[in-house]
Parts: C-alpha cells; structure tokens; sequence
C-alpha cells in the first residue's frame, strides 16, 4: 500500500505542483485547499499518514490546524511548509508537534526528502509501539507462567508434608487423623484471631507436623502400652528438637520448624523442650496448644470415649495462663460450636485435606 499524503495549502498551484511530485514518487495524494477543509477530511474518516501543511492560511492557519490534529492523530506527522520571512513560526510549530519544515521555494529533492523521513519515523514509532505492548504482554504471560509454577511447586510440597504427616499417624495408630484434625482446629483459632492467611500457612505446616520427630523414636518407647519410665519419658521428650532438626533443612518449613519445635511449651515456662514462656513461644504454637489439647479430649482412644467439646472447654479454660496464652483461650472459646464439631466430622470423613489452609477456612466459615 502505497503512504498517503494531505497536501493543504490555500494556493492552488503549489498544491499541483507539489502532488505532482509526490505522485511521480508513489504517494498517493489528496488535496485541501484550506485548513478547514483539510480538519473536514480527517474527521470524516480518511487516514493520511502524512500532513504537508501550508503555514499561513486564511481561517485555519497551520499552527491551528496541527493543534486540533495532533491529538486525535498522534502518529501522523505533520510537515510545515513556509516562506522564508516566517521560519519563527515555523520553529515554534516544530515546538508545537509537527516534525519537520520546508522552505518554499523548495526544489523536487527536498520535498521527497522531507516526506521520506516523515514517513521512515513515523513507520520506527509505530514500530517501537507494537514492540513495546507485544514486550508488556509477553512479560505478563511470563509473569503468570511463572506464578502458576511456584503454586503448583507449593502444592506439590503440601502434598509431600501430608503424606509425611499421614505416615506418623499409621505408625501412631492410636492417634489416627490427629494431625489433620489439630491442623484444622488450629487454622480455625488463628483465622479468628486475625492472623494473616500467608502466616497461617506456615501455622499450619507446623501444626501438621508437630510430631513428625517420633519418627526418630525408637518404637519400642513409642508405642509402649504401659506408662514410661523417667529415661523413656526423656528419649519421648526429644521428638521436639527431633522434629525441628529434621524440618529446618527444608527452606519452605525454616518458620514452620520452630513451632514444631515450641509445641509442648507452656504459657507458663513449665513446659519443654526450651521452657518458654509468654510470646517467648511462638503465636503458631500458642494457637497449636489449645487446638492439641481439645483434639486429645473429645477425640475417641481404644481404651476410652472421646469427651464432650463442652468438658474440653472446661479443662481448657482452667490450664488458660498456665498451659495456655490466655488471648488464644479467649478467641477459642468464643468460636461456636457447631463450627467444630463440623470440621471434626468432615477430617474424620477424610473429605479434607489438610492444605491449603484456604480449604479448611472455607468449610469453617
Ligand atoms: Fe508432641
């Protein structure tokens, strides 16, 4: 496709002589005797892909002509073409947008040039454009390339922790489905506390893993029937730092290890491994504390029933500012119910995973 060029100019001469020279060349030309005229043929729809303007015109002059074009065609560039005594004006329209000017009289040469290079920057704008949007949405596919491979690499890693979590649970028969149950009891403490949800994920990856280091204890002290005696009770013990040994390697569990860490101390300072006390003790373990405690009473073990929730909030309450922060006491208390009793139903059902923590909150809610 041939470029297409407005002449304006109010002298009908120069206007042949100038489309005969840029028709010669290839251009395709219309002519407009007046800026008024040229205004009329652009708003109606015509593209040009150069303006050849005459400077000083009767109505619309130049100057005009190009202020009220220039917005509404900002790729079109706009060449001013004057009579010597008036090269002001025509640096003050360069000033003002159009690209370039040429002196009347002008010889064959110097126009086809000027138009030459009109349309050679206007053809590299548009060029850069189109490079710069196609480079903004390429990095925008990219971005979200990259998003959806770090979610899917979390998943995976959720679904190596559950299947970590599920295996201390099959060794630990007696505690089958504790880990997701405390997980999801803890989640539903720390969203109604106001927790951040990216702090609750790592809330819950520890909660989930809290006992992950009696894998390191030998099975005869695990699984021992009867009471344990002081120096199987110490080895038990150990599972804390066991655990948090084994979890803080993994840069994905470095926060989350230190409430698996933290989970047996007491609000106090009498628990262990550390004897922590007050918000010396992670919030995540604080939170984990309550969640255990209720899961350990209202949950059935071979040799007796499961208590009632009410039985475990009396207990609970009466340990709050010894075992317990009295703030996560507080907010447990105050979550109905109805609200738990459903969670506990739906884990034992095995209908819920215990990640994302976003699944857990949405069923509780
Ligand atoms: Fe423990």
């Amino acid at each position: 496709m041939p470029d297409r060029i407005l002449v304006v100019d109010d002298e009908e001469a120069i206007r042949e002589i100038v489309c005969a020279i840029l028709g010669a060349a290839g251009y395709i030309c219309k002519q407009a005797g007046s800026g008024i005229e040229a205004l009329a043929l652009l708003n109606s729809g015509e593209t040009f892909e150069l303006m050849l303007s005459d400077l000083m015109m009767a109505e619309l002059d130049g100057i005009g002509l190009l202020e009220r074009t220039k917005e509404k065609f900002p790729e079109m560039p706009v060449v001013m073409v004057t009579a010597v005594h008036d090269i002001s004006v025509a640096l003050a329209a360069i000033r003002n947008g159009a690209y370039d000017y040429l002196l009347k009289p002008f010889e064959r040469e110097q126009l086809l040039n000027a138009a030459r290079r009109a349309l050679e920057n206007r053809r590299l704008k548009i060029e850069n454009r189109i490079y710069q949007t196609e480079l903004e949405s390429l990095v925008k596919a990219r971005t979200l390339e990259l998003q959806a491979a770090v979610a899917e690499l979390k998943r995976s890693y959720d679904i190596t922790l559950e299947a970590l979590g599920d295996a201390l649970d099959l060794k630990d028969a007696e505690t089958v489905g504790h880990s997701r149950r405390v997980t999801a009891f803890t989640i539903l403490i720390a969203r109604a506390m106001g927790i951040a949800s990216d702090q609750i994920d790592v809330i819950a990856r520890g909660a989930f893993l809290h006992d992950i280091g009696k894998m390191a204890i030998p099975d005869n002290i695990l699984l021992k029937p009867g009471k344990l005696n002081e120096e199987e009770r110490a080895i038990m013990r150990e599972h804390c730092y066991r655990g948090y040994q084994m979890l803080k390697k993994i840069p994905f569990l470095a926060e989350a290890c230190e409430i698996v860490y933290s989970h047996q101390e007491h609000f106090d300072g009498s628990g262990y491994p550390r004897g922590l006390r007050g918000e010396e003790i992670p919030i995540g373990a604080r939170i984990f504390s309550v969640a255990d405690t209720l899961d350990a009473i209202i949950s059935d073990r071979p040799y007796r029933m499961g208590r009632s929730l009410a039985e475990a909030r009396k207990e609970i309450l009466a340990w709050s500012g010894r075992q317990f922060d009295p703030e996560v006491v507080k907010v447990f208390m105050n979550i109905p119910d109805q609200i738990f009793e459903d969670l506990r139903r739906e884990i034992n059902g095995h209908s819920l995973p215990p990640f994302p923590a976003t699944a857990i909150a949405k069923s509780a809610s």
